[in-house]
């Protein structure tokens, strides 16, 4: 069985009645519909606890929903973060960890975090990841590219606190450059202008290889457990092609790699002990309440 967590839940229905309707009638899809935005930590752990109430094992968890919005001006979440770095980073990695309860019950499991290989070009400063102290200038690409290298930094960390027995295989991959509707905030002209260079990037289906590869591939868990074993200092990066691939030096960078971990879980108001706690069975209290 599948879930699509989504914010939109009308357009999920569509598409997933869209899709059965592909099938004619060969048998009936499972995929479950139910509610997340991204754009609300309140909303991360409500869903993360209507799931876990289930009491039912997560076999793959896979965080892809992200924006880029780019050439807009500089916006912020209700919760008070800067949106890309909320959508694409924050409010992931908080859903990562409240679901742990799930995911060890499906060990073996995997998190898998659709990243972009912009994230080579990123840098995190952890004094002001919002981009309001004025040291780093604003604009998309910077927050874009920083969500990023910080979703590869913080589940490096989060891939060298779970104990191998756990059985918990932590991945980023890169989709590609792939034609979907990243461009929605472009001025309509580029959007039109996007629209004639489908030939150069890759199609949807196309740009899902490598997360579905990560998802799938019986080699997967042996590869994590032998970087782990290796202390290799990131979690795995699979390339759009599906081979595994050097993460940025950055995130190579324990020292630095720790402290956004830090920063992290108190921007997602969890403690710093909450993966061990998780384990062990143990509640752990997030400051961003189900409301
Ligand atoms: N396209 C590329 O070339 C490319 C390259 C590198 C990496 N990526 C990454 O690939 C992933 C998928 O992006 P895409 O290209 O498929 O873009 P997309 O077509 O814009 O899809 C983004 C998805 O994220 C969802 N989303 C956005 N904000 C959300 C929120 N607040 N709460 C819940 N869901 C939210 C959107 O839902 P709605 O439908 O409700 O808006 C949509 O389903 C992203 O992580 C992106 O950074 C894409």
């Amino acid at each position: 069985m599948f879930v699509m967590a989504v914010r939109n839940q009308s357009a999920a229905f569509e598409l997933i009645m869209k899709w059965q309707d592909e099938r004619h009638g060969t048998s009936l899809l499972s995929v479950e519909v139910m509610e997340l935005n991204l754009l609300s930590l309140a909303s991360v752990v409500r869903f993360a606890r209507a799931w876990n109430s289930r009491s039912k094992p997560l076999q793959v968890l896979i965080n892809n929903a992200g924006i880029f919005s780019m050439g807009e001006p500089q916006k912020f979440s209700k919760d008070g973060y800067e949106t890309h770095q909320q959508v694409n980073f924050l409010a992931p990695a908080l859903l990562s960890i409240l679901l742990l309860p799930s995911v060890v019950k499906g060990s073996p499991s995997r998190i898998i975090n659709v990243n972009s290989i912009i994230h080579y070009m990123g840098f995190v400063n952890t004094d002001d990841m919002n981009f309001t102290l004025g040291k780093e200038k604003f604009n998309s690409t910077k927050a874009y590219s920083s969500s990023k290298l910080a979703q590869v930094m913080f589940n490096s960390v989060l891939q060298k606190r779970l104990p191998p027995e756990a059985g918990i295989s932590v991945l980023c991959v890169s989709p590609g450059t792939v034609h979907t509707n990243v461009t929605r905030d472009l001025p309509k002209l580029v959007q039109v202008a996007c629209n004639f260079i489908p030939l150069f990037l890759f199609s949807a289906q196309e740009g899902s290889r490598s997360a579905l590869y990560a998802a799938t591939a019986p080699e997967i868990p042996e590869y994590c457990k032998a970087l782990k074993a290796d202390e290799w200092p990131t979690c795995a990066y699979i390339s759009h092609d599906c081979r595994p691939t050097r993460a940025a030096n950055e995130a190579h960078n324990t020292r630095a790699a720790n402290e956004v971990w830090e920063k992290t879980m108190d921007m997602i108001g969890l403690p710093l002990d909450a993966v061990e706690k998780l384990l062990q069975g143990e509640e752990v209290m997030c400051k961003y309440k189900d409301s």
